[in-house]
């Protein structure tokens, strides 16, 4: 549903003067229609670039982007017509604002309208649209009311209703929640989510809290100055060996007792449980197996689980257990690394 490719943008710091910062780097990104995508990545790191790049709020310095079949980038100066097929295709993008970007003079439902206007639908039918909207979104009943009337998370939601107008495919979010307290940002994320299911819309949000991926988000990406350095479905992140975001979405601690010891995290999903495969283990091996931490948790929707375990010996006496372990179906870490390579003899290499 978008695509961005070889996406690039290079600001200028003092106009004509001063150093290029580079905010995009050559950006590769795909999200699948009807899925809720989240990108995340610390400050600086060129989330914003990227949404403002994708809807054209910002022109790429190279690249393109591709939303619902159309190559957005293609349209850019490219005379009147192409302009005016921009601005169309820009109606099918939703919008939502860190700030909600409300005008205060406005009522809610004229706040709903002020696109409906734009798009030159007459007055009662943008009326109607605008209840609808406010009607989805929860907040019928504040239709009269102006925005300072309300609070932060209903102010969102007109924010999402307003960007609902178009009848967008596609919604993008820049932090739409984090000037939310945890509970608002709770209902909002779940607002979106049914938005996403009722509507089958895509929504692409951008947020460097990683507990708004681990609630909403279908696939997950993340950024570090630039550029996009993981990506893919939540699911195919926890079975990536090493996966940065996979460990912040579903931390599991535990430190190894002593040397000599192979610590292993086990994952597991839905069904299927770990316990009764460790005990086999242990069994079947005759080995004692110490739990070193473990955790059950909701990620993307899915039940998963992980089991952080030591096993007595260095990785080597332990191929056979962890290859058992994988029989069973399970996802297996191996966490310390260096059992497996030959201790290096260096003078003081074991202070
Ligand atoms: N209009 C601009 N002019 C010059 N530099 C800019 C401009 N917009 C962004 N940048 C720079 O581009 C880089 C990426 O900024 P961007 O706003 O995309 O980051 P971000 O990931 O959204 O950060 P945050 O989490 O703080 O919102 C930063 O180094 C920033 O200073
Ligand atoms: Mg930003």
């Amino acid at each position: 549903m978008i695509t961005t490719s070889g996406l690039t943008k290079t600001y200028r710091a003092h106009r004509s003067h001063g150093p290029e910062v580079t905010a995009l780097d050559g950006v590769d990104l795909h999200v699948r229609e009807g899925e809720v995508f989240g990108v995340i990545g610390q400050s600086g790191a060129g989330k914003s670039s990227l949404i403002r790049c994708i809807n054209l709020l910002e022109r790429p310095t190279a690249g393109t982007v591709t939303v619902d079949g159309q190559d957005l980038t293609a349209l850019v100066g490219r005379g009147r017509r192409a302009s005016r097929a921009l601005r169309e295709a820009r109606s099918r993008i939703g919008m939502v604002f860190q700030h909600f970007n409300l005008l205060s003079s406005r009522t809610v439902r004229d706040n709903v309208e002020l696109p409906l206007e734009i798009l030159g639908m007459s007055g009662r039918d943008r009326s109607r649209k605008a209840l609808d909207l406010l009607d989805l979104v929860g907040l019928a009943d504040k239709a009269d009311a102006h925005p300072a009337q309300l609070s932060g998370g209903q102010k969102q939601r007109v924010g999402i209703a307003r960007a609902l107008a178009g009848d967008p495919k596609v919604l993008l979010s820049d932090e739409a929640t984090s000037a939310l307290d945890p509970e608002t940002t709770r209902s909002i994320l779940q607002l979106l989510r049914d938005l996403n299911r009722q509507l089958g819309l895509t929504v692409l949000l951008i947020t460097h809290e990683m507990d708004v991926v681990k609630s909403i988000c279908d696939s997950a990406a993340l950024m570090e100055r630039g550029r996009v350095v993981e990506s893919g479905t939540v699911g195919e992140l926890l079975a990536t060996p090493g996966s940065a975001l996979a460990s912040a979405l579903f931390p599991v601690g535990g430190e190894a007792t002593g040397t000599d010891r192979t610590v292993v995290d086990v994952t597991f999903r839905g069904e299927s449980a770990t316990q009764p495969v460790v005990s086999r283990l242990a069994r079947t091996y005759n080995i004692d197996i110490s739990i070193l931490g473990a955790a059950v948790d909701t990620v993307g929707g899915r039940q998963i689980g992980r089991m952080r375990i030591e096993l007595p010996g260095r990785y080597e006496d332990n191929v056979v257990p962890v290859g058992f372990l994988r029989e069973q179906g399970l996802q297996v870490d191996v966490v310390t690394e260096q059992d497996r390579q030959p201790v290096p003899v260096e003078e003081g290499a074991h202070k």
